[in-house]
């Protein structure tokens, strides 16, 4: 339960003061009924809220996936810089919707987003790292040796790489899977084998695939099974 004033604060609404003086002017019913109060308590997994009339969407929990376009940098926020949260709707950021890990400003594809810090930090926890496949295109041709050294985990500068799939797929082009997620961990996989990344696109994330309907920029929500197939991945209970 949550005070109402509190609850469309959270939603983005308005301030504070601007919630309260919308409540108390009769401007939001809550279950059919207009509330004056500001206090009120609801229950916000179940109530059915409008403003001036207009259905508002009162859930807390979201989980999104975005095809990540070139150019945006993965943050929550950025002073300089257009962010993905730029591509969302503005309550996503307002009910802390956050990139669940990062990609490079240049690389593109599947970026999940979730309200669930709990998931969030436990998709991506060492012991728990779920496996991500990248298409990788490079600036020179691919053979099994590369295939062999990706397996046998590679030596960088500051630590050793796992031992990750490539599958070659085109003379320049390869998936690669891997486990762990360390800044420009594909980049420097690849540049440890003497082949430059020259674009670089995420299609899975753990269990999520990346929905080949949605053009780069286009996000939407998961779906039930995808949401509970991410929780398994977590060992997590799917949030009521
Ligand atoms: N590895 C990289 O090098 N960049 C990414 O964006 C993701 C994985």
């Amino acid at each position: 339960m949550l005070r109402l004033d509190r609850y469309l604060v959270t939603l983005g609404i308005g301030s504070r003061s601007q919630v309260q003086k919308i409540i108390r002017t009769g401007g939001v019913r809550v279950d059919g009924i207009t509330v004056t109060d500001p206090g009120k308590q609801v229950d916000e997994r179940s109530a059915a809220l409008t403003l001036h009339g207009q259905p508002i969407d009162g859930r807390l929990t979201r989980h999104v996936m975005l095809h990540k376009p070139v150019g945006l940098l993965t943050a929550a926020r950025d002073k300089k810089q257009p962010t993905v949260m730029d591509l969302l709707p503005e309550v996503y950021a307002a009910i802390g919707c956050m990139p669940v890990g990062r990609l490079d400003k240049d690389t593109t594809g599947l970026l999940l987003l979730t309200t669930d810090g709990e998931l969030n930090h436990r998709l991506l926890s060492p012991g728990r790292h779920v496996d991500k496949t990248y298409r990788a295109q490079v600036d020179g041709t691919l053979d099994q040796r590369h295939v062999e050294a990706f397996a046998a985990g590679l030596h960088l500068s500051d630590f050793d790489a796992q031992p990750a799939r490539l599958e070659i797929i085109a003379p320049k082009t390869g998936l690669v899977t891997v486990h762990e997620g360390k800044f420009h961990q594909i980049k420097r996989m690849f540049s440890a084998v003497e082949r430059e990344v020259t674009a670089l696109h995420r299609l899975t994330f753990g269990s999520l695939q990346l929905d080949e309907s949605l053009e780069a920029g286009q996000w939407r929500e998961l779906t039930e099974a995808e949401i509970a197939a991410l929780y398994r991945d977590a060992q997590m209970e799917v949030e009521a």
